[in-house]
């Protein structure tokens, strides 16, 4: 069912990316300070859209960067990625042709193993192939509210392990980040959460750092993390976002997921993240 969404803002122009989820952002220059006024049409747009797309932008200097993540709260630290020299709060996605590896190449919400996930990430695109590298995302609220009634019930009150060693344990080594210092997170978080600005619910899994259904036995819990994963990634919540240089994404891990594609090895990707500190789920 294609949702009616909200596109009246006075100080920034939205265009719906799909009919589920995402918008593309005009009349914002996110390199230079932005008003009260901007501010909080962008902020209204985020929960509207789910994952907003800055179109037109130039390069952001970091310290920019970092003051726009810090309007919408504390900047979170990533217990594992490296990050970029002199900018602590900035995470470096880069991928080469001597990558073993590319960032979230795996459908998740970032670092959901934290107690307190995060609550958004921005990422600009610095250096981008010359095809390919695309993010896809995918909307929790709709994959919530297209279950069934009872299978939604049924989920409203259980729990999820979310792990990561599995995930991070050498993960950044050929960047030179030293693993055995890290104290790997894990957390247990609700299958289904409410959003805490919106009031909507979402499911809130990831084939990459949920493990377990808590109240569930072994069996029962790979059986139904399976559906919900399989709910999650399901192409009809899906949109696929093709960067130009210099996009900003902007993305709300608390209602949508996101993954990677890593098809343009041996060319070269490079973005900055800065993530901000979410709450506890519930
Ligand atoms: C990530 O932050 O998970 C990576 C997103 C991307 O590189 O497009």
């Amino acid at each position: 069912m294609v949702q009616v969404r909200n596109t009246d803002y006075e100080n920034i122009t939205a265009t719906p990316y799909a009919p589920n989820l995402g918008a593309e952002i005009y009349g914002v220059d996110l390199s230079k300070s932005i008003s009260d006024a901007q501010f909080s049409d962008i902020r209204q747009a985020f929960l509207d859209h789910q994952v907003l797309f800055f179109k037109d932008q130039s390069e952001i200097p970091p310290a920019r960067h970092i003051e726009f993540g810090k309007r919408f709260g504390l900047l979170h630290s990533h217990p594992a990625a490296p990050t970029m020299k002199g900018f602590h709060e900035i995470f470096e996605i880069h991928a080469t042709k001597n990558s073993k590896i590319a960032n979230g190449e795996f459908w998740h919400s970032d670092v959901s193993c934290d107690e307190l996930p995060p609550l958004g990430t921005m990422l600009q695109i610095h250096i981008a192939p010359s095809c390919g590298g695309d993010t896809m995302f995918s909307d929790m609220y709709a994959a919530y509210s297209a279950l069934s009634k009872p299978f939604q019930e049924f989920l409203n009150g259980l729990t999820a392990t979310h792990e990561s060693e599995h995930i991070y344990a050498g993960r950044y080594a050929d960047r030179g980040v030293v693993d055995q210092d890290i104290d790997y997170p894990k957390a247990k978080h609700p299958v289904v959460r409410t959003h805490p600005d919106t009031g909507r619910k979402a499911l809130f899994v990831n084939r990459t750092f949920t493990t377990r259904i808590n109240e569930l036995s072994s069996q029962e819990s790979d059986s139904v993390l399976k559906v919900l994963f399989e709910q999650a990634e399901h192409v009809n919540h899906q949109i696929r976002f093709r960067w130009s240089l210099n996009d900003m994404a902007f993305w709300d891990n608390r209602c949508c997921m996101h993954r990677a594609v890593w098809d343009y090895w041996p060319e070269e990707r490079k973005g900055r993240r800065v993530t901000i500190k979410g709450d506890q789920p519930f």
